[in-house]
């Protein structure tokens, strides 16, 4: 088995390198000391509603009402599928920007839709443009899945480059399912909700979560913030097919978003650091690689060596016992690309540009 391997550096893994904060596994114990171990509300503890509705108040300037706009879920992944599955009707096309997180996809043929891919490219940092957007655009279009920062490439979109999108999506009457959850990881711009542009929060069904910024990947714990009628739709399915998000995790929610902003800045500036050591070391050794923005993924270009992305992947797993994910697992834009995850320390971070240098000089 690949994990076996000592030996083995991974950059494949989209999951933090640091254990779950400590103050937040000590509210996790105390609450089951407590006993606290009943199904919540079906929308979550109320507690950790207003916490959420408070936070992004203070941060975003938006107000979500705890009693009807807020649900917590397990994790953006039940919160993703409850969102398409929602507002999908059998047919409706959902547009999804490649190269893409991987459940996008899946989740909207689950749901009876039809996915249709909106290609970015690194010429336009990966990001989105409203040219593109609309090219995508037919009378089946029910709503886009808007992912920045971004799982693969680390793109972000701010408030000026969203502001296109948010006018055509009004244009054309869609929807928007936004899933936020690298929000906490941005390092050059401040993260912009897309709820918060003008005319847009109506449209707008949120996803964040505590996995990657709080370092709670096991936790699964997350929330989706949107209009009430759009909202009672995902509480049908999630009261049935979920009841309640547990307990535990809930707690352990309520303090990292009370107490749990010193350690996530000491990870995200961590982060950071990790990022330019990566995005240095590829363009050193000859792999183009754009600066992203957000989240914890390089993305660099392996064109240049002639191998195709899987080429690339599996032969340097062989070779040099470094885990990549080959860009096209992605969606087509991915062509030519290597997911780099820096969610690893930047020993091993040097390591491994060592080793995929070494590789390079061997093709
Ligand atoms: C873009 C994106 N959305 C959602 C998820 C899933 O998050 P969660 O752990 O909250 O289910 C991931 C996990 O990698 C992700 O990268």
């Amino acid at each position: 088995m690949v994990s076996d391997n000592e030996d083995m550096i991974s950059l494949g893994v989209g999951e933090p390198d640091y254990i779950t904060p400590w103050h937040i596994r000590e509210a996790c114990i105390h609450s089951l000391e407590q006993g606290e171990t009943s199904y919540t509300s079906n929308y979550g503890l109320v507690e950790l509603r207003d916490e959420i509705s408070r936070t992004y108040t203070q941060k975003q300037g938006l107000y979500y009402d705890p009693t009807c706009e807020i649900l917590v879920t397990s994790g953006v992944s039940e919160a993703l599928d409850l969102a398409v599955r929602a507002i999908t009707d059998p047919g409706d096309e959902i547009i999804i920007v490649e190269p893409s997180y991987v459940a996008y996809a899946p989740a909207v043929i689950f749901a009876g839709g039809n996915p249709v891919p909106v290609q970015t490219c690194m010429e336009d940092k990966f990001k989105l443009t409203s040219e593109n957007l609309k090219k995508a655009i037919t009378p089946k279009t029910k709503a886009i899945l808007l992912n920045y920062p971004n799982n693969p490439t680390g793109a972000v979109m701010d408030k000026r480059e969203l502001e296109p999108i948010a006018e055509v999506v009004e244009e054309h009457d869609i929807m928007v399912i936004s899933d936020e959850v690298y929000e906490r990881m941005t390092y050059d711009t401040r993260h912009t909700c897309f709820a918060s542009l003008d005319g847009m929060r109506q449209r707008t069904i949120v996803l964040n979560g505590f996995s990657k910024a709080y370092s709670m990947t096991g936790f699964r714990m997350a929330y989706a913030l949107a209009p009430a009628p759009v909202l009672a739709a995902m509480m049908r399915i999630h009261q049935y097919s979920m009841l309640c998000a547990p307990i535990t995790a809930q707690v352990g929610a309520i303090e990292a978003l009370k107490n749990g902003e010193e350690e996530v800045e000491k990870m995200v500036n961590e982060y950071n650091r990790r990022r330019r050591l990566i995005v240095k070391g590829f363009n050193n050794i000859g792999l183009d690689c754009f600066n992203p923005g957000g989240a914890f993924y390089a993305f660099p270009s392996v064109a240049s060596t002639g191998l195709t992305s899987e080429q690339f992947a599996e032969r340097l797993l062989d070779q040099q016992q470094v885990v990549t994910i080959p860009g096209n697992v992605f969606g087509r834009a991915g062509n030519g690309y290597l997911r780099c995850a820096y969610a690893a320390s930047r020993e091993d971070i040097k390591e491994a540009l060592d080793r995929i240098e070494n590789f390079i000089s061997n093709i």
